[in-house]
């Protein structure tokens, strides 16, 4: 009747409790959260003033604050500029201190972005280098000789649109650039970058900071050999989503196996600081090459974020598939994780539809590992509608499809003009995806989403197998109804979550109670239920 899936062991911190960030994590863009000083962009103060919410109403445990370090822009705090600082558009190092000394007064844990594969191009670093060729900073960026035809040294592409290299003529030789042009790859072959990026770290850590999350941490290493990448015998079809980068597969230009070197010398560094944590930005669909980023011995990164549900169509096989997946790929002991949402991605409301938003609540923070809750997806936000031409997104002015302002539109706290973000006669630096929903007016309602949210994760609270127990997936059931046991110690809970739009029969395996649905009230003790189209319930056993 159930198909095992566990790997039940829990990963510990320094006390023998587990670790803390086997809890919730909420991603913030700082741009975007709270805007204290009513320019309509976000800061840090305005994120310390609302650390109340995170901690108190919804009760997540950590966050995550995208990049705040000097920067140009031309990424939005992806090109860094100066590792160890913050953007005075977002404040001061003294700001970043009361953040930290605030969340950690409310028990919440503070993990930053560390953007280690590529600087901006005004980095200090990156204009010494590009100076001269005999600067001693020549080699910590990726230089190469132009190709005998005088092209790029070869055919790597820029995810960002067109090749990866571009030409510098002072120096005639080519600089690497993954993304855009602006943000010139450092090279992690040469160990002084490697001192110098490891003591950033220690920067961070030294003022408090409890984890980081790895900008894409499988593109440190490349192919020394700077191979040409094979060409793509299915890119993906024209129309949305088509991208260059697609036409070939990338084999050569990220993910060497040099890659779990670095990763273990990060790791070493972390650990030197106790209860400390990293999660990395990993896009690996091979599920054994995704889980080699927690080592065998788990001394790479604590967790490799796990994208596989970002994008699986909305059927309880297919998600089902992803979480056995991920279950059987894990190394022993590793512990899992899961996000729907995140700052680079159409926002879960406008991918899964907004008829499943409080399913795929039930869903995130229910299954076994890390949930990572995107800012705004506890209100159910949609996508923003940015008018043609009003790109900010570099990516986005040159693919209006794969914009992704749409995802990055502000915080609503409150109904008035400036929504709370920030006061009422600023303009924030993007529009409000909606009108019509906040914090505020959700938080009085107990039919909203944010009243979901705080419930479910109260009910993990409660019911600590919902957060740390063993997964069983229950397989006797209509197939388009996702259930599974969580267990642990003795105690169990149910869950099921009807992905359908008509009503499903489904029975547990003994008489439950309910303790949560996203749908109507039920009587107790039960152990067949109707579940409404889109409806998700927690149960619990009273008898067998
Ligand atoms: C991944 C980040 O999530 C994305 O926002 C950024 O543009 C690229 N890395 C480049 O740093």
């Amino acid at each position: 009747m159930t198909e095992a899936v566990d790997t039940p062991s829990i990963p510990c911190g320094a006390d023998g409790n587990p670790a803390w960030w086997t809890g919730i994590i909420y991603q913030i863009y700082p741009r975007s959260f709270a805007d204290s000083n009513s320019n309509g962009i976000g800061d840090l103060t305005g994120i310390t003033g609302q650390l109340n919410y995170l901690s108190g109403t919804l009760g997540i445990d950590a966050i995550w604050i995208s990049p705040f370090f000097p920067s140009p822009m031309a990424d939005f705090g992806y090109d860094v500029s100066d590792y160890v600082d913050v953007d005075p558009m977002f404040g001061s190092l003294s700001d970043f201190d009361d953040l930290i000394a605030e969340a950690h007064r409310l028990d919440l844990r503070v993990i930053i972005d560390w953007v280690p594969n590529h600087s901006s191009d005004q980095h200090a670093w990156f204009k010494e280098s590009r100076s001269t060729r005999d600067n001693p900073k020549r080699d910590w960026y990726v230089w190469r000789d132009p190709a005998p035809d005088g092209g790029p040294p070869n055919n790597w592409l820029s995810i960002f649109g067109g090749i990866a290299w571009e030409f510098d003529d002072t120096t005639g030789q080519f600089y690497l650039h993954t993304f855009l042009k602006e943000q010139p790859e450092l090279n992690w072959r040469n160990p002084e970058v490697e001192t110098a990026m490891l003591d950033t770290l220690r920067f961070w850590l030294d003022r408090g900071v409890d984890g980081f999350r790895v900008d894409v941490a499988h593109y440190l290493m490349k192919d020394p050999a700077f191979r040409d990448n094979p060409i793509n015998p299915s890119p993906r079809p024209v129309g949305k989503d088509r991208h260059d980068y697609d036409t070939q597969l990338h084999v050569y230009d990220n993910a060497h196996t040099d890659i779990h070197t670095v990763h273990r010398r990060i790791r070493s560094v972390i650990d030197d600081y106790g209860d400390r944590f990293s999660i990395g930005e990993i896009h690996e669909p091979d599920w054994d090459a995704w889980a080699s980023y927690y080592g065998d011995d788990l001394d790479q990164l604590h967790m490799p974020y796990n994208f596989s549900l970002l994008w699986v169509p909305w059927t309880a096989e297919g998600f089902r598939s992803q979480i056995v997946a991920q279950e059987a790929a894990l190394p022993t002991g590793a512990w899992p994780n899961h996000v729907f949402g995140n700052h680079d991605e159409s926002r879960l409301a406008t991918r899964f539809g907004t008829d499943r938003v409080r399913a795929a609540a039930v869903l995130l923070l229910t299954l076994r590992g890390t949930p990572t809750i995107y800012y705004g997806d506890e209100l159910g936000l949609v996508d923003g509608v940015i008018g043609p031409g009003n790109e900010q997104d570099p990516w986005g002015k040159l693919y209006p499809d794969l914009n992704r302002d749409v995802c990055r539109t502000p915080m609503q706290w409150t109904p008035d003009p400036g929504m709370g973000f920030t006061n009422s006669t600023s303009r924030s630096w993007l529009p409000y995806a909606t009108s019509d929903t906040s914090v505020e007016t959700q938080i009085g309602d107990p039919n909203s989403t944010l009243s979901l949210y705080r419930t479910i994760i109260e009910l993990r609270r409660v019911h600590t197998e919902l957060a740390l127990g063993a997964i069983t997936m229950l397989t006797d059931n209509p197939a388009n109804v996702l259930s599974y046991a969580r267990t642990l110690e003795g105690a169990v809970s149910y869950v099921a979550i009807n992905f359908t739009d008509s009503v499903q029969r489904f029975v547990f395996p003994c008489v439950v109670d309910q303790i949560l649905t996203t749908h109507a009230h039920r009587e107790t003790s039960f152990s067949e239920v109707t579940l409404a189209a889109d409806e998700a319930i927690v149960v619990k056993p009273v008898r067998w």
